[in-house]
């Protein structure tokens, strides 16, 4: 097993981001609250330790404190923003509010002579580095120096170099800051010593290993929705255990053009996995007929899904165990070190309620790993790279992109308006600046003029955003070009359409779907 570095949560926006960005350079990393308990914290055995940034003020009463655990095993430690001013109050120096708040680029001076710092920049030069903090350290604790100063903090970065304790006021892990991840590869491979040694190889096959000793002969279950996610699980499980993995494919009828066809194509074809489609569309569109009520229509689409899954895994015999795509986030936001939002996300459609009643066991390869990670390995197991980039699709499918009630008229008129702007995108090297794009079908009538006749026809909307972690996100600027472009080719080739709109609205207050 690979050394590792343990990342201390203290409620910071950029914690996951240090995790990441330590995986990048080759170490492995895992994250537990600022409050985990000390066998936790001696299990994991970790070579290094950082301290994340957080909301709160060290010297507020009740504000987290760094675990006498976190220090008792001697390891090197770097603390970031709240983890540099945490550091220094529990160590003997004095932190206060400061007036001099600093948020966004600053720059800093380095003393230039720890193994942290020096020669980041040429002879004389300042360092551009990201802060975002109001409270900064006036005095340091005994035996540390100052390796950095800023003009709104004298003491910028901290070192004592012997016991390798090291504070940053500012945040290496944001990409804002100048050689940034050299910071931390320098904190991770030579402060601490870790072999860098977490790499997509040697993580598919440390995964694959253990995939084996887990189930032995067992059969593995997996339902396959076309996404990165599940997609990767399906390939490493394949990779692992061959044709002990059986595959059920829930084709919902709400999924995007030909999209069905490609999923299997990919697994038939490509992996030359067990892959049994059940098509239908026809139980979906029935049970949704007559229901326009958005929690109505993720209820019912939720219920059949499982409905129709359970009914195609009951035919076949012999399975152990249910393999599911849940990916680090998803473990991270659940235990609650972050948001929730996403596990929220991923419990409306992954097939959440089925392994209690199936009685089998549960099987998640990808549980450790960022979604970067994912789509490494997926490359690294010769998945096809359009897929791997693919933007998120909702479990729900375009149930959620028709507004109100869900016709086979309307989810194919929107396939094909969303298949030209997905195929523009792609054409026009833009879907990749985008993090999600898609259209939406509007069920209002709106008048246009076909040759002399006036047309009452529905409305489609696109939507593209940019967006790091999906819970905030900005309206993509795309060319005005190719959204014209874009519009003239639906209303051109997709009868029944007479509008286009691109919506403008950031999240939030919006949110990315339309529901
Ligand atoms: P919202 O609309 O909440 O979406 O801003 C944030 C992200 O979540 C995706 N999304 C879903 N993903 N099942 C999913 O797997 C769902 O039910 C679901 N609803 C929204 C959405 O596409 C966006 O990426």
């Amino acid at each position: 097993m690979s050394d590792k570095i343990l990342v201390v949560d203290f409620g910071g926006q950029y914690t996951q981001l240090i995790a990441r960005r330590v995986r990048e350079v080759g170490v492995y990393s895992e994250i537990l609250p600022f409050d985990a308990p000390p066998e936790k914290i001696a299990a994991l055995a970790p070579k290094g330790i950082i301290l994340s940034g957080g909301p709160e003020s060290t010297v507020e009463t009740g504000s987290p404190q760094i675990a006498d655990a976190l220090l008792a095993a001697k390891k090197p430690v770097l603390g970031i923003c709240y983890g540099m001013q945490a550091l220094a109050m529990k160590l003997g120096g004095v932190v206060e509010p400061s007036d001099h708040r600093e948020y966004g680029y600053a720059t800093v001076k380095l003393a230039g002579s720890d193994p942290l710092l020096k020669g980041l920049t040429k002879e004389g030069a300042e360092l551009n580095v990201w802060m975002s903090h109001g409270d900064r350290v006036e005095k340091l604790p005994p035996g540390f120096a100052a390796i950095a100063s800023s003009a709104n903090s004298p003491l910028a970065a901290m070192a004592d170099v012997k016991r390798k304790i090291y504070g940053l006021q500012f945040h290496p892990e944001v990409t804002h800051t100048e050689n940034g991840l050299e910071i931390i590869r320098r904190f991770a491979l030579e402060i601490c010593g870790c072999e860098p040694s977490w790499t997509a190889k040697n993580i598919i096959s440390e995964h694959l290993d253990k995939i084996r000793a887990q189930v032995g002969s067992d059969r593995v279950l997996l339902g396959l929705s076309g996404g990165v996610d599940s997609t990767v699980v399906a390939a490493m499980l394949h990779a692992a255990i061959g044709d002990q993995l059986v595959c059920v494919f829930v084709d919902t009828g709400l999924l995007r053009l030909d999209e069905g066809d490609q999923v299997m194509s990919i697994f038939t074809k490509h992996l030359g996995a067990n892959v049994t489609r059940a098509n239908a569309e026809t139980e979906f569109l029935a049970a949704l007929d007559g229901v326009a009520d958005p929690e109505g229509k993720r209820k019912i689409i939720g219920r059949v899904f499982v409905e129709v899954f359970e009914r195609e895994a009951a035919k076949i015999k012999n399975v152990r165990w249910l393999a599911q795509g849940t990916i680090y986030p998803d473990v991270i936001e659940s235990a609650g070190a972050a948001t929730g939002k996403a596990h929220l996300i991923k419990s409306h459609h992954n097939v959440g309620g089925l392994p209690a009643k199936m009685k089998l066991k549960l099987l998640e390869p990808l549980r450790d790993l960022f979604k970067d990670e994912v789509r490494r390995i997926g490359a690294e197991l010769g998945l096809p790279p359009d897929l791997i980039g693919r933007h998120p699709f909702p479990g729900p499918g375009l149930g959620v992109r028709i507004l109100g009630e869900v016709k086979k008229e309307y989810a194919d008129l929107l396939r094909r308006a969303d298949d030209v702007f997905i195929s523009e995108l792609r054409k026009q090297g833009l879907y990749d600046t985008v993090s999600q794009a898609f259209a939406v079908f509007l069920p209002v009538k709106s008048v246009g003029v076909l040759g002399d006749a006036r047309k009452y026809d529905y409305v489609i909307a696109l939507r593209a955003v940019e967006t790091v972690d999906f819970m905030t996100a900005r309206w993509a600027r795309l060319p005005y070009e190719f959204l014209d472009h874009v519009s003239r080719r639906i209303i051109n080739e997709v009868p029944g359409i007479s509008r286009v709109t691109y919506d403008i609205s950031g999240k939030p207050p919006a949110t990315i779907e339309w529901e």
